[in-house]
């Protein structure tokens, strides 16, 4: 049933589904033998992430790091709430996220994990907002590219509410 305040569905479990399979696919078909650190960022990625793992077939570990980014003084800075417990050094990590929109978050994120010697860094987003874009970033691969609205469900909240949904909404502008 479709909550009160949620004015259009854009995409429904049954799309996330089927679409998690074919991305597991190409992830595993990608990563082969190369065992790398799936890191989910808490905590929009978990529903994604939880779908999606379950479609790859390749040996690989699962971390998680929540970061809130912030316009510091002269760029945007990243603050981390929790950090990762494995050493990324060496490694390949495929983050994962719910959304991008301005792409500083991610700007932020690969840097941290760079600087700490990763050797190869992809992403994996549920949700592609390309208009909302602020700095060049593309994702390695994307489950949908939505238009500028602002979305829940999924993992995505509006004031921590609205995560548990099953599918990806429009919220009403009563409901903000
Ligand atoms: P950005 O790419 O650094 O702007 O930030 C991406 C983060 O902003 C996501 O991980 C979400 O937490 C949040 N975000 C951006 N757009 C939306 C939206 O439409 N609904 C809910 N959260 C959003």
């Amino acid at each position: 049933m479709l909550h009160p305040d949620v004015k259009e569905i854009l995409v429904s479990e049954e799309q996330i589904v089927a679409r998690c399979k074919e991305l597991g696919k190409e992830i595993s078909d990608y990563y082969a033998d190369s065992n790398p650190i799936v890191v989910g960022l808490l905590k929009g990625s978990v529903p994604f992430m939880a779908e999606l793992v379950k479609n790859i077939t390749c040996d690989m570990e699962m971390d998680f790091m929540d970061v809130s980014s912030y316009d510091g003084t002269n760029s945007t800075e990243v603050k981390i709430i929790k950090d990762l417990d494995c050493l990324v050094s060496g490694r390949k990590i495929l983050i994962v996220e719910d959304i991008i929109d301005t792409g500083k978050t991610l700007k932020e994120v690969k840097e941290l994990l760079l600087s700490r010697s990763a050797t190869e860094i992809k992403i994996v987003t549920l949700l592609d907002k390309p208009e909302g874009r602020l700095l060049p970033m593309e994702p390695d691969w994307k489950a949908f590219t939505i238009p500028n609205a602002f979305v829940i469900g999924f993992g995505l909240d509006y004031n921590q509410k609205y995560r548990n949904l099953p599918y990806v909404g429009i919220i009403k502008e009563s409901a903000i």
